[in-house]
């Protein structure tokens, strides 16, 4: 579903990533591990357009999608969800919410009872302002407005970062259920444990290039390749 070959991308002076390739398959989840600084959010900032590569391709659906706009990318069915929460503060969660919203995809539009279904806490305080709500409340608003969007394939940049045990539970639920709904997930994260379960596959980074792609299952069975690569 998404294919992504030599890519190569510089802020400045300064390359970043060097040559990275690899491929997320429809409906499965794809983990994308590597320490601080490996490349994760350049990666996902490249794929939704808003950095443009100095070379290399990525293709999405079998159409080529380097060097277009961000808004376009959208457009085509890719959800971003930043690392960085980005809600409105003055805003409900509902007026949040219908921000996000877009045309329906393949038949469907996601509403949002639907995304209170998967997000229950968000149901509960749906004339909440964003900036009386907690940074885990925020980060299940910022996917449920993403997935306002109606987007085949998301980007997550580390959504269990900073967020409580419980909360944590929560949201790898929650991309399960995206999961059984058919969408493709790409997930950046230095988290190991919490993508154990939730990954079928991953890729590692380290300074810019994938230094091992496999199933999750042999990553989870290899400790010296985790200690070699990972913060674990
Ligand atoms: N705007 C920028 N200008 C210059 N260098 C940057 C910029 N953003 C990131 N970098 C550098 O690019 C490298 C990769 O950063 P990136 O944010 O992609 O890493 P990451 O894997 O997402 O890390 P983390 O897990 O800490 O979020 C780092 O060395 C970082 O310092
Ligand atoms: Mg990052």
């Amino acid at each position: 579903m998404l294919e992504i070959s030599k890519l190569v991308v510089a802020y400045g002076q300064a390359t970043i990533l060097q040559g990275v390739e690899f491929q997320v398959r429809q409906g499965e989840v794809l983990a994308l591990l590597g320490r601080n600084g490996a490349g994760k959010s350049t990666t996902l900032k490249t794929i939704m357009g808003l950095l443009r590569p100095v070379s290399g391709h990525i293709s999405f659906a079998g159409q080529n999608i380097d060097g277009i706009d961000p808004f376009r990318i959208a457009r085509l069915g890719i959800g971003y969800v930043p690392e960085e929460r980005r809600i409105f503060n003055e805003l409900t969660v509902m007026e949040n919410l219908e921000i996000g919203r877009q045309q329906a995809r393949n038949g469907h539009a996601w509403s949002e009872e639907e995304l209170f279904e998967i997000f229950p806490n968000l149901g509960g305080m749906r004339a909440r302002r964003g900036g009386a709500m907690s940074g885990g409340e925020q980060q299940m608003l910022t996917i449920a407005r993403t997935l306002m969007g109606n987007p085949s394939l998301v980007l997550l940049d580390e959504p269990s970062e900073g967020l409580s045990p419980l909360i944590v539970e929560q949201m790898a639920e929650a991309i399960q259920i995206l999961k059984r709904r058919g969408i493709t997930v790409l997930l950046a994260e230095q988290n190991l444990h919490f993508t154990e379960y939730l990954a079928d596959d991953a890729v590692i980074m380290e300074k810019g290039r994938i230094v091992w792609s496999g199933a999750m299952k042999s990553l989870m069975a290899d400790a010296t390749l985790q200690a070699r690569y990972l913060a674990v």
